[in-house]
């Protein structure tokens, strides 16, 4: 019985590792493929968005202090539901994992800048 208990328990503990092995690089990843795929056309591979559909929009840029003192939470809400007029909303475009993704994409760019 007791056994059993450890063995399940190792079993459980080797599968969380693995978990978090293969899905931290993937999410990187994931967020600078999905960057590039869906949001440069507005916000520019750096994410000042100063190309000229950025300027037009009137984006701010990504790695400025006042975005990137927002939370997680803020940063994935403006992704779901959209902001303003211009920016759209990826509910049922992109799932939870992808949008978690890009959001560590745009921390990741504040970093590069
Ligand atoms: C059609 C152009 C367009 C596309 C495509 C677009 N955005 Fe935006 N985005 C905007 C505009 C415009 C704003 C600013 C809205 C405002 O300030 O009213 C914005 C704002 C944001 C904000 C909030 C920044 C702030 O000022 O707080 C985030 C985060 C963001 N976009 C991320 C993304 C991501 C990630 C993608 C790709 C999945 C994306 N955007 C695609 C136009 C776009």
């Amino acid at each position: 019985m007791k056994y059993r208990m450890v063995r399940t328990g190792s079993a459980v503990l080797l599968l969380a590792a693995l978990v978090l092995v293969v899905a931290a690089p993937s999410h990187a990843q994931d967020g600078a493929a999905l960057y590039k795929a869906k949001c440069v056309g507005c916000h520019s591979d750096d994410g000042s968005g100063s190309g000229p559909t950025g300027k037009q929009l009137g984006v701010k840029d990504l790695r400025s202090d006042e975005v990137q003192k927002q939370t997680d939470a803020q940063l994935s809400d403006s992704i779901t539901n959209g902001m303003g007029k211009k920016m759209p909303a990826y509910k049922g475009k992109l799932t939870d994992g992808q949008i978690r993704g890009l959001v560590a994409y745009i921390r990741d760019l504040a970093k590069k800048k």
